[in-house]
């Protein structure tokens, strides 16, 4: 007998697994990392102008592809790209990079998702309180990774263990399932993550401008750093791929976990309005939530020239450095701090979650396993895959996983979907098909946009960085030495999970082959 696959129990369920998976890290530290060392004012109008050409119609795209694919009981790239272009063999390969993407994005960010649940615990416990100064919140932050052993730690053992209970907390949610699992987690984090975002957000806009000495320091000119337009920047090609590639990151489209989420989703639900409402909710709580609390407090206590070179050193730095410090600064520190590092967490596993789903939904749909096998098999595979992140942080490894898994792979699999969709599906049956059981219509303009704009968009950024970034990444140019060794076994790693993934898929094709010549 056929296996029944899981499905959504709500409409608003998958609204928020959606919207859980885009609001993440990438909100909350990446986000405010990437407006603060850009200028601020300068980046919001790329980055708007990538939601709008890039983000929106990408998110359109991949909702209408995922609920296509789930008609052929396909939940995954390869599948869904198959029966998009049937006449092409090779095509399914190419759909290989929606599993190996989430799952090397996967690997690296339940580590650092462990972080925040960790440092929940030290600011309810008070753990980092007396510490006042950058560099000593950098040693904490530094001894509980294991780089160096200090007064606070003596090795990497605390952060291991808030790992295990992350990684298994993760597992345990997937486990049981679409509805079972997902849904109920998401429903009821996001909730959490938002009250806990809106006491965060009203304790720093009443600020005012704590610091006498400079007046100017204020939650006004905090706010106006970010909002107030310089238009000069449209002219920095590096501010337009920054601003691009976290719209990609954030809304998590070119990733391929909304492939598989719609894919959960019945022929005539619509994909217009849920997916709209799921990126105007992540895009609240990046700009608004993200952009408002750590760009103003930093702002505040920091002032204007610093927050650039805080922001530069870096999105840990911001997120597990300069915010303990920032909150350590207020009246009921430790509960603030708490709300921080707790909202952090649960906008963490509401993506990791979601990142983890089409590597499953791939055993599932295409090996015909059970779920709890799958979740198994993925639990084992993945813990695995994470050990060299957590052992060899220092030597930049999740930077590099981050780089392909986060980055590349992102816009060159979001490039290729849209030239599926638009001209290989053709626009026309595209068209219809977004709309099948829509709530709304899509304004036309968009037909224009995802036909033409957002290809052309894409073909310039891949341009840019081709000729830009490619070489020095290739040859490693701007790697420490003593780095490069570990960063080229990363590469070999990954070139093998990508190879034993698309053998997969070859032996699944094989396997459904000859079930169709048996019958
Ligand atoms: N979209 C997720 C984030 O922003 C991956 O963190």
């Amino acid at each position: 007998m056929a296996k029944v696959r899981d499905s959504w129990g709500t409409r608003l369920g998958i609204i928020m697994a959606v919207a859980g998976s885009a609001i993440g890290l990438g909100n909350f530290l990446r986000f405010p990392a990437k407006a603060a060392s850009n200028g601020g004012g300068a980046f919001m109008i790329p980055y708007f102008v990538s939601l709008f050409l890039l983000g929106i119609p990408l998110m359109w795209i991949e909702w209408t592809l995922g609920r296509y694919g789930g008609g052929f009981e396909h939940g995954t790239a390869p599948g869904i790209f198959h029966s998009l272009w049937r006449k092409n063999r090779f095509i399914k390969y190419f759909g290989v990079i929606g599993i190996f993407g989430p799952l090397v994005i996967f690997i690296y960010y339940t580590y650092i998702e462990c972080w925040t649940l960790a440092y929940s615990f030290f600011a309810l416990f008070g753990k980092y309180h007396s510490i006042t100064s950058q560099t000593g919140m950098q040693s904490f932050l530094r001894g509980f990774q294991g780089l160096e052993h200090n007064a606070y730690f003596q090795g990497i053992g605390i952060a291991y263990l808030f790992f295990v209970i992350t990684f298994i907390v993760n597992i345990w949610v997937i486990y049981f399932g679409i509805r079972g699992g997902i849904e109920k987690l998401c429903k009821w984090a996001l909730g959490i993550l938002f009250v806990f975002g809106f006491l965060l957000m009203a304790r720093v806009l009443t600020l005012g401008a704590p610091n006498a000495l400079n007046p100017g320091w204020n939650v006004t000119n905090g706010m106006g750093f970010l909002w107030n337009p310089d238009f000069s920047a449209l002219k920095s090609a590096k501010v337009w791929l920054e601003a691009a590639g976290q719209i990609f990151f954030t809304l998590s489209v070119g990733i391929g976990v909304i492939l598989t989420y719609a894919s959960y989703l019945k022929k005539g639900n619509d994909v217009v309005l849920s997916g709209l409402t799921a990126s105007a909710m992540n895009e609240f709580a990046e700009v608004i939530i993200g952009g408002s609390v750590v760009i103003t407090a930093a702002f505040v206590f920091f002032g204007p020239t610093q927050i650039g070179d805080i922001a530069r050193s870096g999105v840990f730095n911001l997120g597990f450095v300069t915010m303990p410090l920032v909150l350590n600064q207020m009246p009921l520190s430790g509960l603030l701090g708490f709300f921080w590092f707790f909202l952090l967490f649960l906008a963490g596993i509401t993506s990791s979650i979601s990142l983890a789903q089409p590597a499953i939904a791939f055993l599932e749909d295409e090996f015909d396993i059970s779920r709890k096998k799958a979740v198994t098999l993925f639990g084992i595979v993945s813990f695995l895959l994470c050990q060299p992140a957590i052992f060899f942080l220092g030597r930049g490894v999740v930077d590099e996983l981050d780089f392909w898994g986060g980055t590349f792979f992102l816009v060159i699999f979001a490039t290729i979907e849209t030239i599926l969709f638009a001209w290989v599906f053709g626009m026309e049956k595209a068209w219809d098909e977004i709309h099948r059981g829509a709530d709304m219509r899509v304004p036309k303009i968009y037909k224009f946009i995802i036909k033409y704009i957002t290809p052309l968009f894409l073909f310039i950024i891949l341009g840019m960085w081709f000729t830009q970034e490619w070489l020095p990444i290739i040859f490693m140019r701007n790697v420490p030495a003593a780095n490069q060794p570990f960063i080229l076994a990363t590469r070999i790693g990954l070139l093998a999970v990508f190879l034993t993934l698309a053998v997969l898929v070859k032996i699944a094709w094989e396997n459904k082959g000859r079930q169709v010549q048996k019958v």
